[in-house]
């Protein structure tokens, strides 16, 4: 089961997951009848044999009739976004990232699945002196969204080391991923789109801010190896791709483009860090990942994408 399928990772994955000859159950309560962002996630997906598509909220489905028959659960689904996670939308933020995941995590253990590999964020650790962050440094969060995730975590890790639960989990830390299909409201889409519609791009701040951009293929084939390695339950870190600034993936967009694109300065936005860096080297012992592709090529393949979608769907604003 993939839950979050109508997401940006989630469709990627359970994408993958089918390809490589797995029964997949994707849940997600964006509708694809309705949802035009989900309809076009999951558009290549649902034609597959393979793939089952239920929309329902994890806050009040029934979890368990989902989980007949399933040996690993991926759960992606949840409310992502630093910035917006301080104003009201905070309580649909504890919902379904802290509140869901507890009822997925009780559904899981009854149900006796014994894997489940769950979502978390590298906003957990918080500001960093700019040095690779290690999964056993003290996480800080600086933002609610941060620190529901910190909670999401550990609440299933907490589920998973009570006695006699079935369940392992592995929690991974992605490092802000990019690639086809990444939400709009992030900031390589929005660069990628402003180069290609000419419209303005919003940087907030003096764009020295950087992250280990990661490429959805590498962080799917990551969470892949999350689901069969046997490992005891703990978080991973997976990133360390591509260190970038703000104004690196501009001058990058600039070149794929043709195009310089217009910046209009603001300020910077509360519960950003200034840098995210990944220490890979448990993901690498534990999942044998490294990642392979460098932030040039994944976003020569992500403009590409985005112009496909242009043309098609005239959405990439
Ligand atoms: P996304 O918004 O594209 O996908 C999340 C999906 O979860 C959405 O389709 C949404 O409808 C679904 N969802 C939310 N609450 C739900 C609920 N109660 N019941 C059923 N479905 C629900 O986001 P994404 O970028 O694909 O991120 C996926 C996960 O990875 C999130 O948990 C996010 O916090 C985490 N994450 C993402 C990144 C990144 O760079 N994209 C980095 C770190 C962590
Ligand atoms: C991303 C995801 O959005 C989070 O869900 C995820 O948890 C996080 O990665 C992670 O790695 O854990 P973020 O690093 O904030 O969060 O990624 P973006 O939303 O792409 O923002 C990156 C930087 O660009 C931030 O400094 C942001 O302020 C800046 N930005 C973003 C702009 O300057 N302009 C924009 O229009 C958007």
């Amino acid at each position: 089961m993939v839950t979050g399928a109508a997401g940006f990772i989630g469709s990627h994955l359970a994408h993958a997951l089918v390809q490589a000859g797995a029964v997949v159950v994707g849940v997600d309560r964006r509708d694809p009848a309705t949802d035009p962002t989900a309809a076009a996630n999951l558009a290549a997906l649902q034609r597959l044999p393979g793939y089952m598509h239920v929309t329902a909220d994890l806050l009040n489905c029934a979890i368990e009739p989902l989980l007949l028959d399933a040996n690993a659960v991926f759960h992606l689904a949840g409310i992502p976004g630093v910035r917006p996670s301080w104003g009201p939308r905070f309580s649909e933020y504890v919902a379904s990232n802290v509140l869901a995941t507890h009822r997925v995590m009780d559904a899981v253990t009854r149900m006796g699945i014994p894997r489940l590999v769950v979502a978390s964020s590298s906003s957990v650790y918080g500001p960093t002196e700019g040095g690779p962050s290690v999964e056993t440094d003290r996480p800080q969060p600086a933002s609610p969204y941060a620190v529901t995730k910190l909670a999401e975590e550990q609440l299933c890790l907490a589920h998973s080391v009570q006695a006699h639960c079935p369940t392992s989990v592995v929690a991974l830390r992605y490092f802000t991923v990019y690639g086809p299909r990444q939400r709009p409201d992030m900031f390589t889409h929005r660069a990628l789109s402003a180069a290609l519609t000419g419209q303005s791009l919003r940087l907030y701040g003096d764009g020295h801010q950087r992250r280990d951009f990661t490429y959805i293929d590498d962080a799917v084939a990551a969470t892949i190896a999350a689901a069969t390695i046997p490992t005891a339950s703990g978080v991973i870190n997976v990133g360390g791709g591509s260190s970038a600034s703000l104004l690196e993936v501009i001058n990058i967009a600039n070149s794929l483009s043709g195009r310089e694109i217009q910046v209009h300065h603001e300020n910077p936005r509360s519960g950003d860090v200034l840098t995210t860096r990944a220490d890979p080297s448990r993901a690498h012992e534990v999942l044998g990942w490294q990642p392979q592709v460098d932030l040039h090529n994944g976003m020569r393949a992500h403009m590409q994408a985005l112009a496909a979608e242009t043309a098609a769907y005239g959405r990439a604003a």
